[in-house]
């Protein structure tokens, strides 16, 4: 980044540093792509190996993190992957030092600065909880982990046309110096019961790793920690009916670009998961709409309404919390009744669910990547009625 004098160049450089965020058109929303049979519980290529027992430092664990490493280098070379690595002793390690190993995959415009971009950042962990015994972790945090994996492919080949298209009319270097990467975060939970120290292994070492990283001096973003846009933090998605609440005031506008995208998926009949899915309607006998629900219960509400509570609930994002990074919580209030519990398993998704979850994420990354115009245009599916729903939205 060079070192603009003059006032008027500076007020010129303003706009790229503040959010840059557009909307996509209502047909890029509808042909998003979808995770289709690749999230098949038994034999699907992106979610069911992820569905096992992975608790940090067994082989488990090691063989789901083999399947991103696997995932990235086979389906999306461009993205650079990174290991993250620390070792903690447990309460119930007996003294000895347990693995700890994110993974980092990141893609940034091409030829890009280290210390000029700024990213959005989309984090799930990927261990399960050592007890109860065989426990899975379905909405904790498997199927995260999928849509996160889902929404790098489905916005992959997108951000190369773009790039492509910015060098060409060479507004590469001036304006998009802004990349999306994805934490795969381990060692999230307790091994014994949840404290300070018993928890957020992965998160806590990561977090402060980075804070001290320094990139070159005179750099836009000082650590790769400054580097982070907005955390966007999934857990315990994939129930049905669970309800999202704002918990960050200074991230309520990020919030409410994703409740807007909710809204829009609704209204055009492109969430599954609603009563009134034009698939569902055309089952049904009386066809009469029915009453819509909500994922982001707060996004219509006036500010001065919303209790905001973040921090109330322990999860990764603390340790970059403490740090001055903004983050996006993306987590049910109340939990899931299967929180914690051995029906937390791939039986007990709702994939409607899981796939109204993956089509808001990857919207959401698009419109943040301002990838409209860039995704190939695309017949619907067979047999998905993609007209408009009349209905209204509470
Ligand atoms: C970090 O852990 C991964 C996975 O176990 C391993 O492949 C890699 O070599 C480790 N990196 C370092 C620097 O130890
Ligand atoms: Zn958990």
């Amino acid at each position: 980044m060079m070192l603009l004098t003059s006032p008027l160049l500076w007020l010129a450089a303003v706009p790229s540093l503040v959010h840059a965020y557009s909307a996509l058109s209502d047909d890029t929303l509808k042909n998003l792509p979808r995770g289709g049979d690749d999230f098949d519980i038994h034999k699907g290529k992106i979610l069911a190996p992820i569905l096992r027992t992975r608790v940090s430092g067994t082989p488990g664990n090691a063989a789901v993190l083999k399947h991103f490493v696997d995932f990235f280098t086979n389906s999306l070379p461009e993205w650079k992957l990174e290991f993250h690595n620390s070792t903690s002793t447990t309460p119930t390690s007996n003294g000895k030092q347990i693995p700890f190993v994110n993974l980092i995959a990141t893609r940034d415009p091409p030829g890009s600065q280290v210390g000029e971009v700024g990213r959005l950042t989309l984090v799930a962990h990927y261990d399960s909880k050592l007890t109860p015994k065989g426990f899975i972790g379905a909405i904790d945090s498997a199927a995260p982990c999928a849509m996160l994996l889902q929404t790098a492919r489905s916005i992959d080949k997108a951000l190369t046309k773009k790039w492509e298209a910015m060098a060409a009319e060479g507004t590469m270097d001036l304006d998009d110096q802004k990349g999306v990467q994805i934490l795969l975060l381990d060692g999230e939970e307790a091994f014994k019961s949840w404290t300070h120290t018993d928890s957020l292994y992965g998160a806590r070492a990561l977090a402060e790793e980075w804070e001290f990283a320094f990139h070159p001096t005179a750099s836009t973003y000082r650590t790769p920690l400054d580097s982070i846009s907005l955390f966007v933090l999934l857990d315990l998605l994939g129930s049905k009916g669970s309800k999202i609440p704002s918990y960050f005031k200074t991230t309520h506008w990020a919030y409410k670009h994703l409740g807007a995208i909710e809204t829009r998926l609704r209204k055009l009949g492109e969430f599954k998961s609603s009563p009134n899915y034009p698939v569902k309607v055309a089952k049904r006998k009386n066809k009469k709409p029915r009453g819509e629900p909500r994922f982001l219960t707060d996004a219509d509400k006036p500010e001065d309404k919303i209790y905001f509570m973040g921090g109330a609930i322990e999860d990764d994002h603390l340790p970059f919390m403490a740090r001055g990074v903004e983050i996006l919580h993306m987590i049910p209030s109340s939990f899931p009744d299967v929180w914690h519990n051995l029906n937390d398993d791939g039986e007990h998704l709702d994939m409607d669910t899981v796939e109204d979850w993956t089509r808001l994420v990857t919207a959401f990354a698009a419109e943040w990547m301002e990838l409209e115009g860039f995704f190939e245009a695309k017949k619907a599916e067979r047999g998905e009625y993609v007209g408009k729903t009349e209905f209204e939205i509470p």
